[in-house]
């Protein structure tokens, strides 16, 4: 039988999770699970790359562990941990840094981003960030990374460091490619919708989080900006909010972009905006029911946190290893 390939994921515990986490990642990486080995991670490590509070972090911490089990990803099937419980990604890191150029790091749009909206005292681990994704995902041989289009530039950048490295020390790493659905891969802010959708976003009306309520939901949309055609077609350049709405709606009923323009061929903007929220409801509810399951349990969370930590360190150590010995770092037997 064929070897299964590897899928590598990861999600920071910064916030509450939106439905662009969902519908750019997380419901694919579910149904990824079917055909590849998945090793889902929650990337607190890199949530501290900007300044957080530590009650905060912890918290997050746990309801994003549930968050993802909510979802329907298996933990007993698929890998899925928490990054600081597995200190190789660290280790790893420092030895990738020694083969990244500032001139690379320097490129990312999303550090020129974040670092703008940080103004002054710009941490050096906000630059580094993408070396520490990739180490997450290097630590793994994954083959693909299911993430938002946000996230392609990182992944590019982790596949030139391992090339790199393979060439330079021989072959240690397996070349990742970037992985994204058919529909979803950016969604945007319901507000400016030519933006991504994000939590970091000071307006809540721009976002839907996953723990947002049925009213919520509704009045949200019913507030999404459109335009004044009153048309209802998919044209993301000159109707990038109707678009944005149809994309939303075709992730949560699974139906293709045709067909969702002829069902509402003869509906206006207040009927579409409500049947998008109601959708969006239904699905949300049962995850928002199953995450506060997941939550009510500690012991149980902390149990398979600790499982999955154990499996994945074995996993990352042996990865580790050989790029130590590739560079010439001993390792004495203890
Ligand atoms: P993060 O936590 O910002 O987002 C998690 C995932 O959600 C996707 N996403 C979106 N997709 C579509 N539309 C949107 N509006 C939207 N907003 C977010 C992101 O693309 C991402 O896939 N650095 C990563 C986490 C990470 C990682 C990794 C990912 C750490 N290590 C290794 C892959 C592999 C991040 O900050 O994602």
């Amino acid at each position: 039988m064929e070897k299964r390939k590897i899928a590598y994921s990861a999600i920071q515990p910064s916030g509450t999770f939106t439905l662009g986490n969902y519908y750019g990642a997380l419901k694919n990486w579910v149904n990824l699970q079917k055909d590849f080995n998945c090793c889902f991670c929650v990337a607190n490590l890199h949530a501290i790359t900007v300044p957080q509070v530590a009650s905060e972090l912890r918290k997050r911490t746990f309801e994003s562990y549930a968050l993802l089990l909510a979802t329907g990803i298996d933990p007993n099937e698929s890998l899925v941990y928490v990054q600081s419980e597995v200190p190789a990604h660290s280790e790893l890191t420092w030895l990738l840094n020694c083969c990244t150029y500032m001139g690379e790091l320097s490129r990312m749009t999303q550090y020129k981003d974040k670092s703008q909206r940080q103004g002054k005292n710009i941490r050096v681990g906000l630059f580094d960030y993408p070396v520490l994704m990739a180490a997450d995902i290097l630590l793994y041989q994954a083959n693909i990374v299911p993430v938002g289009a946000d996230q392609k530039q990182h992944v590019e950048l982790c596949r030139d460091i391992a090339e790199r490295f393979n060439n330079t020390y021989g072959k240690t790493f397996t070349l990742p490619e970037p992985y994204f659905g058919v529909s979803g891969r950016k969604i945007n802010s319901l507000q400016e919708p030519t933006k991504k959708m994000s939590k970091s976003d000071e307006n809540q009306n721009s976002y839907i989080s996953l723990l947002d309520n049925k009213d919520t939901i509704i009045r949200k949309f019913k507030r999404a900006v459109t335009d004044s055609e009153a048309i209802i077609q998919y044209d993301p350049e000159n109707k990038p909010g109707v678009s944005n709405l149809i994309e939303i709606y075709s992730c949560a009923t699974d139906k293709k972009i045709p067909e969702i323009e002829s069902e509402f061929s003869n509906a206006g903007y207040g009927d579409f905006k409500l049947a998008v929220g109601e959708n969006v409801a239904i699905q949300l509810e049962t995850l928002q029911k199953k995450f506060h399951e997941y939550l009510s349990d500690k012991g149980e969370l902390e149990r398979l946190m600790k499982m999955n930590a154990q499996k994945a360190e074995s996993i990352a150590y042996r990865t580790l290893s050989k790029a130590r010995k590739r560079l010439g770092i001993i390792e004495i037997k203890k």
